[in-house]
């Protein structure tokens, strides 16, 4: 008799975007006129940089014609993408070569789908308050999640222990959803601690690009030891604005190996098998994110949700609130007032001013008591929330 993965009933009801998003509608059902105040789900608001937009144009027209058509694409991600990438890290000082990078569809496909790596018997561990995909991802498998809690005390950045012993370590900084960032010698302890103990370390860097100080390691491989026990998962999707046009990038290194098994080929025996490749077009615009006039024009971009992310902070001063984040990340993460949970404070922004934001708990349950804002809506409807919510929590 058939069988369905009843690891499903483990599941929350539904997802915290999704949650939101229902709430969402039916407020807007309720008041069919009002202006939503968009700072929850970190979904971009600027358009994609003109270098994008002229390198898509092009590639299209590739496809037009029977000398440039392109049909499928190499499952790994096409030569002049790995290429480009690989590139990219070396500038950076990162020994990192074309056949250890891989395009993905985004960061949160491989997130899911990188762990057909792993045997179901491994166990995970995931720092909270987290990206709760890192959770629903090893509740579908059927894997033994080990929650490791942070706090305000740690900075939201904890420190290896025995409890954290694990087969699989997330770790994802600057950190979705409290924007801390792990430094060089915190990450350092990690990348020991999962070489001691045979572990291996996702690295979640889909922020890595809003990290200003020049001190803060952007990506895991900038630390010593990193290749014998982590993979690195990036996106375009915050960096570049491709959350609806998806391309994401991830790093295998050669010398990562278990058990005689070698991660960087079990991946590219999984990739040619699953995948048919990301598509030309789309490879055609992310390369041109990593040309110059690329780089310049998503430093643009950045900035203007960084100009955001000061303006939350400065009405978050002006309230007397603690918060951390959005100094080298995209998310500001608030302590709600007492007399509210993370819930009741999302439904009193979003019914009392339309702003719309993500309540901590939805990260796990050491995220109550705290909120998520996002830097990623426009720049005007930023500067309103930033206005409402200094009116309404000065007078509450
Ligand atoms: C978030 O808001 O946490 C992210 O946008 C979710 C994602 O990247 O999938």
């Amino acid at each position: 008799m058939l069988k369905p993965n009843t690891n499903y009933a483990s599941l929350k009801d539904s997802y915290l975007f999704y949650n939101i998003s229902q709430k969402i509608n039916s407020h807007l059902e309720k008041n069919p006129n009002a202006h939503l105040l968009r700072l929850g789900i970190g979904d971009v608001s600027m358009p994609l940089p003109a270098a994008v937009i002229k390198a898509l144009h092009q590639a299209v027209d590739d496809q037009a014609a029977k000398q440039t058509f392109h049909g499928y694409m190499h499952e790994c991600g096409a030569p002049f993408l790995r290429d480009i990438i690989a590139a990219h890290y070396q500038k950076r000082g990162v020994d990192i070569n074309a056949d250890e990078v891989f395009v993905s569809s985004g960061a949160s496909d491989e997130l899911g789908d990188i762990l057909d790596l792993f045997d179901k018997s491994d166990t995970a561990l995931i720092m909270e308050p987290a990206y709760p995909a890192y959770v629903d991802a090893n509740i579908m498998a059927g894997r033994k999640i080990i929650h490791l809690p942070a706090g305000k005390e740690n900075g939201f950045l904890p420190s290896p222990a025995k409890e954290a012993k694990a087969d699989i370590i997330y770790i994802c900084s600057p950190g979705n959803p409290t924007g801390a960032v792990f430094t060089r010698k915190q990450l350092k302890q990690w990348v020991d601690f999962a070489n001691e103990n045979g572990s291996v370390i996702l690295f979640d860097a889909a922020y890595e690009a809003f990290i200003e100080e020049k001190e803060l390691p952007r990506s895991i491989f900038e630390i010593e030891g990193a290749k014998t026990c982590a993979i690195e998962i990036c996106s375009l999707s915050k960096t570049a604005g491709f959350t609806g046009t998806r391309l994401g990038y991830t790093v295998i290194p050669k010398e990562l190996s278990c058990s005689g098994m070698n991660f960087n080929r079990m991946w590219v025996r999984n990739r040619t098998t699953k995948t048919n490749g990301v598509s030309y077009i789309i490879q055609k615009g992310a390369a041109a994110v990593f040309t110059d006039e690329g780089q310049a024009q998503i430093k643009e971009n950045i900035n203007v949700y960084k100009q955001n992310a000061k303006v939350l902070m400065q009405a978050l001063d002006k309230l007397g609130i603690w918060y951390c984040g959005g100094k080298n990340a995209p998310y500001v993460w608030m302590k709600v007032p007492d007399y509210f949970d993370s819930w009741s404070f999302f439904d009193y922004l979003l019914n009392e001013a339309g702003i719309v934001g993500t309540p901590g708990a939805g990260f796990g349950n050491c995220g109550e008591g705290y909120f998520r804002l996002s830097s990623f809506g426009s720049t005007e409807d930023t500067k309103t929330a930033a206005v409402q919510m200094v009116r309404l929590l000065k007078q509450s």
